[in-house]
């Protein structure tokens, strides 16, 4: 049994984050989306619903092989839960030639805390422009967020967007 992770912070899961855990799926027998705090980046989603999202979108997309499971606790750091699982890779996408630098040293860290190989899976051209970041940044100043999202959160998500937005006025 061939197993994946496919780790990130997931806030909120977009159509570019999707597409690669479909593809992982496909290349794997199992594959867990594993979800984190990133202690560099601040969530507008906490870890529960960005599960729980990530969750509602793997089912729309009929993925029986995937599971969501949240790096928490004693095993919140990604090389542990690779160990714990017995992980023969992680999988992740890239964007762009930044995306890419920042994945190539957080591959050979994993490589040295974990033994795991990373593979990169470039971006459909239709998500590149994609990211979470950008998404929320684009929904709180009012804009349509709607084609970056799975079709299954889509709605939740852009409430909950919408809502920040009025928080502010
Ligand atoms: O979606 P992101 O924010 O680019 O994902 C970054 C993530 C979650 C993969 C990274 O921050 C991570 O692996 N966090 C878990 C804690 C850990 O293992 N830290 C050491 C590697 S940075």
């Amino acid at each position: 049994m061939t197993v994946a992770v496919c780790p990130g912070s997931y806030d909120p899961v977009t159509l570019g984050h999707l597409d690669i855990i479909v593809q992982a799926s496909k290349l794997f027998d199992v594959v867990h989306v594993a979800v984190s705090k990133n202690v560099l980046k601040l969530p507008m989603f906490d870890l529960h619903t960005r599960k729980k999202l990530l969750e509602e979108a793997v089912k729309s997309s009929k993925l029986k092989n995937v599971q969501v499971d949240l790096l928490v606790g004693k095993n919140s750091l990604l090389a542990d839960f690779c160990k714990l699982v017995k992980a023969d890779a992680i999988v992740k996408g890239v964007r762009d030639a930044r995306d890419f630098e920042n994945e190539f040293a957080m591959s050979l860290l994993n490589y040295n805390l974990a033994q795991v190989e990373t593979i990169l899976l470039p971006a459909k051209s239709q998500n590149l422009h994609i990211s979470s970041s950008y998404l929320k940044n684009v929904g709180i100043n009012g804009g349509s967020v709607a084609s970056m999202l799975p079709e299954a959160v889509c709605a939740q998500v852009t409430k909950e967007i919408e809502k920040r937005n009025f928080e502010e006025l």
